[in-house]
């Protein structure tokens, strides 16, 4: 077999996927934690979901507006930085409706290929490690290139993140800016061998 290599040179273009619509989530704020932290290499938007209907495979011949632009934002980016809650030991529903609307219809999904990221924070003491495992088999199946380490799981306190947007424990800043690079330097590797078209 043949293997195409072409350098897809950085900065690269993140796209961000926060697991919670809350207006005070704490993933949303690690995520603020984590773009400030990752290197200079890494450019960060956000993909929005909120606006999704539930998924019905009814519309897959008339995808609605909110679901075209969606797949359009998951397209148009070099990877993908899931950051979300756990929700009784899952992924909240929401999530999980927007994963499905970018999969469809059959034969156009948007995540192929993709390499992507998974980290989560809890008030709780196993930090979302549940609710990670539960994305990373639907990641696994859409067939997206996912960095299997290092793995992170958060155990959110208050204070942890301050108004900045700053981490304020100094081994946790480490810990999460080293997962950073290790997730630009896992892009890097995937884009060399899977250029985007
Ligand atoms: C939770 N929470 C939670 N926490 C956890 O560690 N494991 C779990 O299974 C659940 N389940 C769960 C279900 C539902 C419906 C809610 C609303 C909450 C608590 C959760 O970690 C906490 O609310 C976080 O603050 C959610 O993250 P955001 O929304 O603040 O980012």
């Amino acid at each position: 077999m043949r293997i195409d290599i072409i350098e897809h040179e950085p900065p690269y273009r993140v796209g961000v996927i926060i697991g919670s619509l809350s207006r005070d989530s704490i993933n949303r704020r690690l995520a603020t934690a984590l773009e400030r932290l990752a290197p200079p290499e890494l450019e960060f938007f956000e993909i929005s979901y909120a606006d999704l209907p539930l998924y019905n495979r009814d519309l897959d011949a008339d995808y609605p507006p909110a679901a075209l632009a969606f797949k359009a934002d998951v397209r148009s980016a070099d990877a993908l930085l899931f950051v979300t809650p756990e929700y009784n030991r899952s992924i909240p529903g929401a999530l999980k409706n927007a994963i499905d609307w970018g999969s469809r219809p059959w034969g156009e999904s948007a995540w192929a290929d993709k390499p992507t990221a998974v980290i989560g924070a809890s008030p709780g003491k196993i930090g979302t490690a549940v609710g990670q495992q539960s994305l990373r088999s639907t990641l696994s199946f859409l067939n997206t290139r996912q960095m299997t380490s290092p793995e992170a799981y958060v155990q959110f306190t208050p204070d942890l993140v301050d108004a900045h947007g700053d981490v304020t424990d100094a081994e946790t800043a480490e810990f999460l800016r080293r997962f950073m690079a290790a997730f630009l330097a896992y892009t890097a590797r995937v884009l060399t061998v899977i250029p985007r078209s």
